[in-house]
């Protein structure tokens, strides 16, 4: 018997909103099982843009796609939700680095915090793409207080995709081959992939790679991957971030094999300050994510996981100071 969910989309008119909302309605991220209610949230000067995608999305015919609102009111648009995926916000451009977007970004997410608080569904499952990610989840989930925090999720799986796809094109194996490849902590440069608790054709990663490399090829690649994409494009990366944003919720949703990265709430796991919304090794199943605890975290691992973790408080404390947090 199928069921229906509302799923929200912030910056539905942007450019990652365009690769996202195709894959949504066509039952890529929810399964074939569940109809959709598309409820697309832009800024009033965007919603004319929004409608122009919601007339494409109905063109397509999607047989699970039920209904699309289109709301400039986060109120209204959060009203309901089941999953809501907070896209909307600005991308940094050549020279930035995410942080930089704080300030600006950083608004956005106090009032949808307080949105989503009034009126999601009671399973409402939240997922934060727009940056500075993991700072503008916390914003989030402290302006919801009645929602329960791990509900609160940032994206890290295109840094987990990212990493994936760099080891198996040097390893020269298929992606599939690589397993349990987590990306520990921020989504900016100073995230940790790690190959210590990864897998190749079921062996340790970091076994079958120079520790030269991994430290100074591997880890910068793939924490710079976004301005390289920036560079390139001339604009941010937006269907590989939609990909991301499809898997992380399919994932959290419909439950996965093996580890996955997701920026979540710490309840002080391997020694993350407890409310810091870093990424974590997580396993998905039955609509729950759960902080897998035991892994292994040598002296090389703890120092990365420290730094990129220091990097999270001092943006907690910088939008502490803006007041978007207590
Ligand atoms: P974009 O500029 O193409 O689209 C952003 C959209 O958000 C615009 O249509 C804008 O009108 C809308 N918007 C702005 N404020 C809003 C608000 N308050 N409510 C609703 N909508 C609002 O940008 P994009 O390329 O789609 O990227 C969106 C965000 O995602 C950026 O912050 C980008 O840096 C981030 N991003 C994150 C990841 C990740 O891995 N976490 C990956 C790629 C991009
Ligand atoms: C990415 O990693 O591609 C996004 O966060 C966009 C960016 O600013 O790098």
């Amino acid at each position: 018997m199928s069921e229906t969910k509302k799923v929200v989309v912030t910056g539905a008119a942007g450019q990652i909103g365009y690769a996202l909302l195709f894959r949504i309605a066509s039952g890529q991220m929810l399964g074939p099982d569940t109809k959709v209610h598309l409820h697309l949230l832009e800024i009033p000067q965007a919603v004319k843009a929004a409608e122009g995608t919601a007339l494409e999305l109905q063109d397509c015919a999607f047989p699970l796609l039920e209904a699309i609102h289109i709301y400039d009111d986060p109120v209204k648009a959060f009203d309901g939700a089941n999953v809501a995926m907070l896209v909307g916000a600005r991308p940094r451009s050549k020279g930035m680095e995410r942080a930089d977007l704080l300030e600006a970004n950083g608004a956005i997410f106090k009032p949808q915090g307080a949105a989503l608080n009034e009126g999601a569904a009671d399973d409402i499952r939240v997922l934060v793409v727009g940056n500075p990610a993991n700072t503008n989840a916390l914003i989030a989930l402290h302006n919801a207080p009645d929602i329960p925090r791990e509900r609160f999720t940032a994206m890290t799986r295109l840094d987990e995709n990212r990493a994936v796809a760099q080891l198996a094109g040097k390893l020269e194996v298929g992606v599939d081959d690589v397993q349990d490849l987590v990306v520990w902590g921020n989504h900016s440069p100073t995230m940790f992939p790690d190959l210590f608790n990864a897998k190749v054709k079921g062996e340790r990663a970091a076994d079958k790679v120079d520790m030269g490399w991994y430290e100074n090829e591997y880890i910068p690649r793939v924490g710079k991957r976004g301005a390289e994409i920036i560079e390139a494009r001339g604009a941010s990366s937006a269907a590989s971030a939609a990909n991301a944003a499809v898997d992380h919720v399919r994932d959290w949703v419909l439950g996965a094999d093996g580890l996955r990265s997701m920026a979540v709430p710490s309840g002080g796991q391997y020694g993350v300050e407890e409310g810091i919304v870093s990424s974590f090794p997580v396993r998905c199943s039955g609509g729950e994510y759960e902080i897998v605890e035991g892994l292994d975290v040598g002296d090389f691992a703890r120092g990365r996981i420290d730094a990129t973790v220091d990097e999270l408080k001092g943006e907690r404390d910088a939008v502490r100071g803006l007041g978007l947090v207590p």
